[in-house]
C-alpha cells in the first residue's frame, strides 16, 4: 500500500510528484523517492524516513533536475526489506536507463529474481519490485518497445500491483499500468498523470481513466493511449471525478484526528440529510438495489471486514439481529477468504471498508460475488474498487479521512448500518414501529449530544494524562459494546503503541483476570441497557483484584464514584445507539494519552491508511 504518481509535461516535475505524494501520505510514509529524465538520462533520488527528507534532497538538486518533464514517484510503505534507501523506489534496471515504481506485492519475485540472476542481472535491494524493473529492462533489450516490454514482463507477474515506468531511451513517457492494486490517469491539457489515487491529481485535473485490471496506458503530454493485455487499443473512457480540490488543512487543531474527532456531528447529521427527517418517517435507503420481495425473504447475511471496519460490522451484526431477526456471521476477510465459506445467491454479502481498497476484503467480496451473492459495499470511497464490485453501493459521506486512525469513517460506517437495519426491519415489519420511531428520534438527537459531550474533553484529557504511563489496558464491555471494547483497545494500540485488549466483560473471570493487579488499568464501558448491571458485577470482580478502575458511563448514579477511581460521563442515549457515542471518549484517550506521550498521532509507525496488500 503505497502511493504512486507519474507526471509528464511543462510544470516543474519534482514539485508535482512531490505535491502529489503529499497528498497520499496516508498510504505510506517510511521512505521515498522520484526518478526524473533530464537531459536525457534517468536520474533517480530517494530518501529514508518522512517525506520531508526527499523534499530537502531535491531542493538542494534543483539545478541538476529543472529541465526534466516526466518523472515518476512513489512514498513506501515496506513489505519486502526495510525502510532505507537501498529500499526505497523507484528501482532501476542495471544500466540505469530504466525506472520503476510499484505498489503492491509481486509474489514470485523469489523465482524471477533466481532466473534473472542467472542471466547476470545483479540486484541491488531486498525488494520484490526489483525485479520487475530487470525484467523489464530485458523485455525492452529483446522488443526495443517499452509498452510491449511493460505487457509482456507483467504476463510473468503473479500478485498484484500499480506500475510506472520509464526508460531515457523513450522520450517524455510514462507506462502505467495495474492489477489488484489501485491506479488512476490523470487527463489533463498538454500534461498527464497517473496516481495511486485521487487527491494526487485533483490540484490539476478533474479529468480521469480508472485504468482496468491488465490495461496498459502510455503516457505522454499530448496524448493518452490505452491497451488491453493482448496487445488492442481501447478507446479510453473519461470520468469526471466528483471531487474539489482538497485544502488539507487541520482547521486550527493540533492534529487530523482531533479534527476528525470533532467532525462527527456533522458526520451523522450529513449522512441522515436525504435519508430521514422526523422520526414518523420511513427510512429512504434507494442504494438498497435488492427488490422487496428479495429483502423480505433475507435469511442470512454475511460480513467481511478488516480493523476498525469489522469492529463497526459487529456492531451492525447486533442492530440487525436486533431490529431485523436475520443472522448476521460477521469474519475477518483476512480468514474468510482462505476456507471454505459457504455464502450463495440467497445470501447478502456486506463489505465494510473505509478505504474500499483493502486488499483481503475485496478478495473475500469477489469470492462471494463469484458464487452469486448480492454485494453490498459500505465505503468512504465510491471511487473505490470495492465500491466497483457492488451491486448496492452505500457510500457514508464522511469526507476525507487523514489521519490513519479511522474515527469519523467508523461512526459513518455505523450510521449506515443503523439506516440498513432500520430500512430492513421496515420492509420486513420484524420489529414494534414505536420501538423503531424510538430508534429513529436517537439517531436524530445524537449529533446534539455529542456537540456536547465535545464540550467537556477536559476530563478526559485528564484521565489520560493519569493513565499515560500504563504498559497495558484493558477494555471490557458486554453486549453491543463488546465491539466498541475492541475499537477502544485497537485505537489505543495504533496511536500510543500501548498494548490494549477488548473482553467481553463476562470473559475475565475466564483467564485475562490473572493479569490484573494494581498497575493495570480496567476501563469499563457501562451503558445503560440489559447489561448494566452485568457489567457493574464484572467490574466489581476487577476491583477486588486492585484493578485501577475507569468507567465510561451515561448512567448518573452517584455510588459509581465509590467503585471507580475515575468515571467518564457521557450524555445518555438509547442502548441500541450506544456504541456511537461510547466511542468518542475512546478516541479522545488514545488521542489524548499518544499526544501527551509525544508520538506521531497522525502517521503512527508501521501503518497506513490503505492497506492494498494481503
Ligand atoms: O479501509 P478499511 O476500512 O478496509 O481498512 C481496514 C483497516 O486497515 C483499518 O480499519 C485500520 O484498522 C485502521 N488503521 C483503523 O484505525
Amino acid at each position: 500500500m503505497c502511493g504512486i504518481v507519474g507526471y509528464v509535461g511543462e510544470k516543474y516535475v519534482p514539485e508535482v510528484l512531490t505535491s502529489g505524494l503529499s497528498s497520499l501520505e496516508y498510504r505510506g510514509y517510511d521512505s521515498s523517492g522520484v526518478a526524473v529524465i533530464t537531459n536525457g538520462i534517468t536520474k533517480v533520488y530517494k530518501a529514508e524516513g518522512k517525506l520531508q527528507n526527499l523534499k530537502d534532497l531535491l531542493a538542494e538538486k534543483q539545478d541538476e533536475i529543472k529541465d526534466a518533464k516526466v518523472g515518476i514517484g512513489h512514498i513506501r510503505w515496506a513489505t519486502h526489506g526495510v525502510p532505507n534507501e537501498i529500499n526505497a523506489h523507484p528501482h532501476t534496471s542495471n544500466s540505469g536507463k530504466l525506472a520503476v515504481v510499484h505498489n503492491g506485492i509481486i509474489e514470485n519475485y523469489k523465482e524471477l529474481r533466481a532466473e534473472l540472476e542467472k542471466q547476470g542481472v545483479v540486484f541491488k535491494s531486498e525488494t520484490d519490485t526489483e525485479t520487475v524493473a530487470h525484467l523489464v529492462a530485458k523485455k525492452y533489450e529483446k522488443t526495443n518497445d517499452l509498452k510491449e516490454a511493460v505487457r509482456l514482463a507483467t504476463k510473468e507477474l503473479e500478485g498484484a500491483y500499480a506500475l510506472c515506468i520509464i526508460h531515457q531511451d523513450v522520450k517524455d513517457t510514462i507506462i502505467a499500468t495495474r492489477r489488484n492494486a489501485p491506479l488512476l490517469i490523470g487527463v489533463g491539457e498538454g500534461e498527464n498523470f497517473a496516481a495511486s489515487d485521487v487527491p494526487a491529481i485533483i490540484e490539476h485535473t478533474k479529468r480521469a481513466i480508472y485504468l482496468d485490471d491488465n490495461q496498459i496506458a502510455v503516457l505522454k503530454a499530448d496524448s493518452i493511449e490505452l491497451f488491453d493485455a493482448e496487445n488492442n487499443k481501447i478507446q479510453p473512457k473519461i470520468e469526471l471525478l466528483p471531487w474539489e480540490p482538497i485544502a488539507l488543512s487541520k482547521m486550527g487543531y493540533k492534529h487530523f484526528m482531533l479534527k476528525e474527532i470533532h467532525e462527527q456531528p456533522d458526520v451523522i447529521r450529513n449522512f441522515l440529510s436525504g435519508k430521514l427527517h422526523t422520526a414518523d418517517a420511513k427510512i429512504v435507503l434507494d442504494e438498497v438495489k435488492l427488490d422487496k420481495e428479495s429483502l423480505k425473504n433475507l435469511n442470512r447475511i454475511q460480513v467481511v471486514a478488516c480493523g476498525t471496519s469489522l469492529h463497526a460490522a459487529l456492531v451492525g451484526k447486533y442492530i440487525i439481529e436486533e431490529l431485523c431477526h436475520i443472522p448476521v456471521d460477521v469474519e475477518a476477510s483476512s480468514e474468510y477468504i482462505y476456507r471454505t465459506t459457504v455464502t450463495d445467491e440467497h445470501t447478502l454479502v456486506i463489505g465494510v471498508s473505509q478505504s474500499g481498497e483493502t486488499a483481503d476484503t475485496l478478495t473475500a467480496v469477489k469470492q462471494s460475488k463469484a458464487r452469486g451473492s448480492h454485494i453490498l459495499i459500505i465505503t468512504n470511497r465510491p471511487d473505490s474498487a470495492m465500491a466497483r464490485e457492488a451491486d448496492s453501493l452505500i457510500p457514508v459521506n464522511a469526507g476525507i479521512e487523514v489521519s490513519v486512525a479511522a474515527t469519523k469513517s467508523y461512526v459513518a460506517q455505523l450510521m449506515a448500518f443503523y439506516a440498513l437495519a432500520i430500512h430492513l426491519a421496515e420492509i420486513k415489519g420484524s420489529i414494534e414501529e414505536n420501538y423503531l420511531k424510538e430508534i429513529k428520534n436517537e439517531l436524530l438527537l445524537l449529533p446534539q449530544k455529542i456537540e456536547l459531550l465535545l464540550t467537556k474533553k477536559e476530563k478526559i484529557q485528564k484521565c489520560s494524562r493519569m493513565y499515560s504511563s500504563s504498559k497495558n489496558f484493558i477494555f471490557i464491555a458486554r453486549g453491543i459494546n463488546y465491539a466498541t471494547a475492541l475499537e477502544g483497545a485497537l485505537k489505543l494500540k495504533e496511536i500510543s503503541y500501548i498494548n490494549a485488549t477488548g473482553y467481553p466483560a463476562g470473559e475475565l473471570k475466564h483467564g485475562p483476570i490473572a493479569m490484573l493487579d494494581e498497575t493495570l488499568p480496567v476501563l469499563s464501558i457501562l451503558m445503560s441497557g440489559k447489561v448494566y448491571e452485568k457489567i457493574l458485577s464484572n467490574a466489581q470482580e476487577s476491583k477486588a483484584r486492585n484493578a485501577r478502575m475507569i468507567a465510561l458511563t451515561d448512567s448518573t448514579d452517584e455510588k459509581l464514584e465509590d467503585l471507580f477511581d475515575y468515571v467518564l460521563n457521557v450524555p445518555h442515549v438509547h442502548e441500541l445507539i450506544s456504541p456511537i457515542m461510547a466511542i468518542i471518549p475512546l478516541q479522545l484517550l488514545a488521542y489524548y494519552i499518544a499526544e501527551f506521550l509525544g508520538k506521531d498521532v497522525d502517521q503512527p509507525r508501521n501503518l497506513a491508511k490503505s492497506v492494498t496488500v494481503e
